[in-house]
């Protein structure tokens, strides 16, 4: 049914570059923010990779730095991942969190494709990092080589680092790059902008900088006598699109399609456009949406994608529009972003030159519909974050009260649908992410008597006897409709119950994965604010037969 697809790869890699002297003032980039020109001065370009090379293929493998990579739906694609990082990382980690720390030096780094329908080997398991020319490997280490079958729905996906205790700091040294699956046969009869230049990926992170242009990073930790290092979130002062602060786009009076991937490590995007425009979201995540939802805000937590079409045809679209962002951080009870994170890049409308065939329709791509009764098996998944006396900051974070060491507790049946209740304790949102399952929020409900709640669920860590169901009975919020699809990472809100419903499936066909899913070392869920994923909000998800 789905032959004839094709396969593309977009690898957007940024490089590592050291920090020397002290961070840019907010005078400096208030200014280049006044702007809104691109930041050539302190980021003068995309610096060329030092990160990863990449091999594709077998049994010739092509070696490849950057590009473009189209092959047949069906076809495999494998990738040799080679870590060309230094000896010393550039930017501050923390030997006090579970981290990958090698005998021999140099920086460990594995690859996770995210949103990636894939045997457990190729995962990208935190265990399973590697230092340059694989001198040296972690305990859960298989095969240099991972296999993308490249068989789930077409969407947007993407790589980046899963070293165990250096996430936080190797996506933000620029560990990361969109990945992108096309099926031809069932995406060109939509008929939605296409082509490179009216079909893009947009990279959105957010980012502090020395003068020099590198990158700049906090070192000292909010709870220095636990963690020198470690802090609960970092937050940047750029907002960067594809390596660049603030940069402009020439569209022209035509539609275009975004797909927009929050890679930053803590910050939500509450994305909206000035003039009015609305997006026109047609799927997040490797999803499409069963119709396109017009919104006028789009709130992204960390790591999760929508793709959306924005139409700057009408002839009352200003002539230049910018993306704006109102996302408190921490998300949803901390500082308004002002006028530097307040903005996200500017589009610069120019006229047509070429009849826009393109269209937004009426119906796009359904999966499976969600069905909470078909699920064999209810879980209750605890977030909790545990602070410092003293400081009253955090000092970990974890989920149902385990660390990611302990053995697996959610060992979910290949082929099945589970219902997990996720309880947030915690003040913050938090993007979960599960890997190779899909979910989708289908009940948010606030907890009641919540102190009382969170009491019992500290000393026993046991949502039945602590009578979660007399609590989840507060204000039930709707799931917004353009998140009501086949998701791999859903926002928790604080003081609520999500209740999600999960398939260890392919929802676009119903059928099982083509490999064994439950070989060793597993996969994993995990918050995806990449601060605390690393301290250590990740449980291994272990799949049985
Ligand atoms: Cu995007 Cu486990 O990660
Ligand atoms: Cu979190």
């Amino acid at each position: 049914m789905l032959g004839g697809a094709e396969l593309a790869v977009l690898l957007l890699l940024a490089g590592l570059a050291a920090g020397t002297g002290p961070p840019v003032s907010e005078d400096t980039l208030e200014k280049v923010a006044g702007s809104l020109e691109m930041y050539v001065d302190i980021l003068p370009q995309m610096p060329k990779l030092h990160g990863y090379s990449v091999q594709y293929g077998r049994p010739t493998p092509v070696h490849l730095a950057i590009g473009m990579y189209q092959k047949k739906w069906g076809v495999p694609l494998w990738v040799t991942w080679a870590n060309h990082l230094p000896e010393r990382h550039i930017l501050p980690w923390d030997p006090t969190v579970p981290v990958a720390i090698p005998r021999h030096g140099g920086v460990p780094t594995v690859v996770h494709l995210h949103g990636g329908v894939h045997p457990p080997q190729s995962d990208g398991n935190a265990f399973a990092w590697f230092t340059s020319g694989f001198r040296e490997r972690g305990p859960k280490w298989t095969t240099p080589t991972y296999a993308y079958p490249n068989v789930q729905s077409p969407g947007v996906l993407w790589y980046h680092d899963h070293a165990l205790g250096l996430t936080r700091a190797n996506l933000l040294a620029g560990l990361l790059g969109a990945y992108l699956i096309r099926n031809p046969a069932v995406e060109a009869p939509l008929g939605l902008p296409c082509g490179d230049e009216f079909d893009r990926v947009l990279l959105l992170a957010d980012r502090s900088f020395y003068a020099d242009g590198s990158l700049y990073m906090n070192s000292t930790g909010d709870n220095p006598d636990v963690h020198p290092q470690w802090q609960p979130e970092y937050f940047g002062d750029a907002i960067t699109v594809n390596g660049k602060a603030w940069p402009f786009l020439c569209v022209a009076r035509r539609r275009y399609r975004f797909r927009v991937i929050n890679t930053g490590n803590a910050r939500y995007f509450n994305l909206s456009l000035t003039n009015g425009l609305p997006f026109h979201v047609v799927g997040s995540d490797t999803s499409y949406l069963p119709r396109p939802v017009a919104a006028t805000h789009v709130l992204i937590g960390v790591s999760e994608t929508f793709d959306f079409v924005i139409d700057f045809s009408d002839q009352s679209v200003a002539a230049e529009v910018e993306l704006l962002n109102t996302a408190p951080y921490p998300y949803p009870d901390g500082e308004t972003p002002g006028h530097l994170s307040g903005k996200v890049m500017k589009f610069v409308v120019e006229p047509a030159k070429t009849r826009d065939d393109s269209r937004v329709p009426a119906r796009l791509l359904e999966y499976v519909k969600v069905a909470e009764e078909e699920a064999v098996r209810k879980r209750y998944i605890v977030l909790y974050e545990y602070d410092d006396d003293a400081t009253g900051n955090p000092t970990h974070l974890y989920i149902n009260g385990k660390r990611l060491e302990d053995p697996a507790t959610e060992t979910p049946r290949v082929g099945t649908t589970e219902v997990w209740e996720v309880i947030n304790l915690t003040p913050d949102n938090h993007p979960l992410h599960l890997h190779l399952a899909t979910f989708q929020a289908v009940r948010v409900r606030a907890l009641v008597g919540l102190d009382q709640f969170t009491d019992c669920m500290v000393r026993l860590n046991d949502a039945a006897r602590c009578n979660v169901s007399g609590h989840a009975v507060g204000e039930a919020v709707a799931v917004p409709e353009h998140e009501r699809t086949w998701k791999n990472v859903v926002k928790m809100a604080p003081g609520y119950v999500t209740t999600i419903v999960v398939k260890f499936l392919m929802v676009d066909t119903g059928k099982a994965y083509p490999f064994d899913a439950t070989a060793e070392p597993g996969y994993v869920y995990h918050c995806h604010i990449l601060d605390h994923e690393d301290n250590a909000m990740i449980r291994p998800l272990k799949l049985i037969q």
